[in-house]
């Protein structure tokens, strides 16, 4: 260990943070994260000093300065800017407002990777249809291929029609992280835009929003970064923010019939910020919250928390294929992060074997039917997880797969 090196730090102790009950194993980071006891101890006293005086600590009009600097703060956790970050409930919500938001005309076309989340593909979809588009699928190369061939191959399955593409950070079934900044930038000489979904992205890989050609990241708060549930954003580059349209429209100044609406005279007129967050009451103690959840990532140190979660994801994918003989589905190294998953043997109920793990050896992961007879298991450890979960759920495993 040389000088510079951070202390190691005693994980055992990071676990008690959490509120995870004792007696169970949580190994399913990718759905749903937990969050420390300090931001919930946070999320409690904003909530607590909203009802103080609902009016003045709810109103933005009162908040504006604290929700101006949680953008900031946020921004430059996700290497963006705090004028283009826009908070929502949850990633489809987020990428919702960028999907039905785009400049669509009709005879586009919205171009989706194949192993892209269902939700998103629907909005994607629907979106493109309201305006006269379609969408199209692309097949990409699966098992680890490099950067450069990955960037080759969307732009291999472009059509003249293609405004925009929809692809994931990190994909959903199996953690394959796609260069999404070499897209981006390959994309945008050709005048087409990147719609990322980033549900997986904050918290498990560094982010570099803003000097990236991404037109639009939506990401999740509440997976890898560990904030309160309902907490996402979506981040829109400089060059498109005057052409989103809201959708949901409030006080912010949106053109109307040729004028401008111009609302209340402490409000400023015109900025992205007015029409993105002047859109109606609702309780910000969530959000507010994500500051605890920064501070507990700098004092463990982000590079100490991706490096852990890559390591129990290595120890998971060694234990299952080298103990269990298991067939792993996601790609080598860095090629994926976060999520892993494995090919379960033939004739295993995925349902059945998620519900027997949970209620017979209290374990709780993902598992799913791909398509009929082929079965997934997807393990996502976080910093919260010891050596010892995977040790327990490679004892359960072998009792149950035979
Ligand atoms: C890749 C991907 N996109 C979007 C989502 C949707 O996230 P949320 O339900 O928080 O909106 C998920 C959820 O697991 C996901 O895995």
């Amino acid at each position: 260990m040389s000088p510079s090196d951070p202390c190691p730090i005693a994980w055992p102790t990071i676990r008690e943070q959490f509120l995870l009950d004792e007696q169970q194993i949580y190994l399913n980071a990718g759905t749903l994260s937990a969050m420390p006891r300090t931001v919930l101890d946070a999320v409690v006293r904003h909530l607590r000093h909203e009802e103080a005086n609902p009016t003045r600590h709810v109103s933005l009009r009162w908040q504006g300065d604290a929700w101006q600097a949680l953008h900031v703060a946020l921004a430059d956790y996700l290497g963006a800017t705090a004028e283009g970050l826009i908070l929502h409930v949850n990633a489809t919500e987020a990428l919702n407002q960028a999907l039905f938001g785009f400049p669509w005309q009709a005879g586009d076309e919205l171009l989706v990777g194949h192993m892209e989340y269902g939700a998103i593909v629907n909005a994607g979809r629907e979106a493109v249809r309201r305006a006269g588009g379609s969408l199209r699928t692309l097949t990409l190369p699966e098992h680890g291929v490099d950067d450069a061939a990955m960037v080759q191959a969307v732009l291999d399955g472009l059509s003249p029609q293609t405004r925009a593409v929809l692809l994931s950070h990190v994909t959903t079934r199996t953690g394959h992280v796609l260069p999404v900044a070499a897209i981006a930038r390959a994309l945008a000489e050709k005048g087409v835009a990147l719609i990322v979904d980033g549900a997986h992205g904050p918290g498990l890989l560094p982010l570099q929003l803003a000097d990236s050609a991404i037109a639009f990241y939506g990401g999740n708060l509440h997976k890898w970064f560990m904030g309160p549930k309902a907490t996402a954003f979506l981040f829109v580059h400089e060059d498109w923010r005057s052409r989103l349209q809201p959708s949901i429209v409030g006080w912010g100044n949106v053109p109307v019939d040729g004028a401008r609406h111009v609302p209340g005279a402490e409000i400023s007129p015109g900025t992205f910020f007015d029409v993105f967050q002047l859109q109606g009451i609702r309780s910000r103690a969530y959000f507010f919250a994500l500051q605890e959840v920064l501070a507990f990532r700098r004092q463990l140190g982000e590079r100490q928390i991706h490096e852990r979660v890559a390591d129990l994801r290595q120890l998971v994918r060694q234990r299952l294929t080298g103990e269990l003989g298991l067939v792993c589905l996601s790609p080598p190294g860095s090629l994926s992060a976060g999520l892993i998953s494995f090919t379960l043997p033939a004739g295993i109920n995925p349902t059945g074997l998620q519900e027997t793990l949970f209620h017979r050896h209290r374990i709780t992961v993902a598992a799913w039917e791909e398509k009929p007879g082929q079965a997934h298991l997807r393990i996502s450890p976080h910093i919260w997880n010891l050596e010892s979960d995977i040790d327990h759920l490679v004892v359960a495993l072998r009792v149950e797969l035979g």
